[in-house]
């Protein structure tokens, strides 16, 4: 097998996403791989111009030694009730795990998919899908080596602070893959490991819709990827579609 611009990449990544693209600088990874539809791709960039974050914010992509990557796919979905596939929680247990593979420890998700570090963020995850074509993009963007300037360093964090020997964009990319594509041979089970990374399980959240907001203590995890929260006494499953969670760093 030829080798793979990501050198760290393990076999099956690497056959998973063949094609590789690096950029020194472009409007947005996740747009770039949304118009070109090549599954099986990885879009790195050393800077993005045009970052996207989720609900419509910017992620600030202005310094190379961070990490700003996107990689797409096709996935055929076979449940019968045409329920999708958690892929943005999966992804942000790719990342837990890939952080325990370079050694760092204290990382945990906020649901459905905002990586921390002892309750400041580390790493955004966008993913976007061409539902018609069964075509799906993951972008994820994470401190490596420093916090975004638009951010207080009280609420944002970066890697190679807590870790001994740092690593680079093209390392923590390849790990991230390898645990992606290890989760998804094993689709079914892919959430077990959701609690162990679970940062909000037993804390009095703020659940928030557009309209109002409601006080609940979460139980965990559905097995559809759903959120269990104690609302008023009793349980409710809540989709990130729906709601989303505040206040979580503190016990409210
Ligand atoms: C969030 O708002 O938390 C999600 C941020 C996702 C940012 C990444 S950086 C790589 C990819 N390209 C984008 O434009 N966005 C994602």
């Amino acid at each position: 097998m030829k080798k793979h611009a990501l050198k760290d990449l393990s076999e099956t990544a690497h056959r998973f996403f063949p094609h590789y693209h690096c950029f020194e600088s472009i409007d947005s990874t996740n747009t770039w791989l949304m118009e070109h539809k090549v599954p099986g791709s990885i879009c790195l960039a050393k800077k993005q111009t045009a970052g996207r974050g989720t609900k419509g914010r910017k992620w600030y992509s202005d310094t190379p030694e961070n990490l700003y990557f996107s990689f797409s796919f096709t996935h055929q979905n076979s449940d019968r009730k045409n329920k999708l596939p958690p892929f943005s929680l999966i992804a942000g247990l790719a990342c837990c795990e890939a952080l325990d593979a370079v050694g760092m420890k204290g990382q945990g998700i906020k649901w459905p998919n905002d990586i921390y570090c002892y309750e400041k963020k580390l790493a955004g995850i966008l993913v976007e899908a061409a539902h018609n074509v069964n075509y799906w993009v993951i972008g994820i963007g994470m401190n490596v080596d420093s916090v975004p300037e638009n951010l207080a360093d009280n609420q944002a964090t970066f890697l190679n602070n807590h870790i001994k020997s740092p690593v680079t964009p093209e390392q923590l990319a390849s790990a991230i893959l390898n645990s992606f594509t290890t989760l998804y041979a094993d689709l079914n089970n892919a959430l077990q490991g959701w609690d162990k990374w679970d940062i909000l399980k037993g804390r009095e959240v703020l659940l928030v819709t557009g309209r109002d907001q409601t006080k609940g203590r979460v139980h965990g995890l559905s097995s559809d990827g759903e959120l269990i929260a104690e609302i008023n006494g009793q349980l409710r499953t809540v989709s990130s579609g729906e709601v989303s969670v505040r206040n979580f760093y503190k016990d409210v």
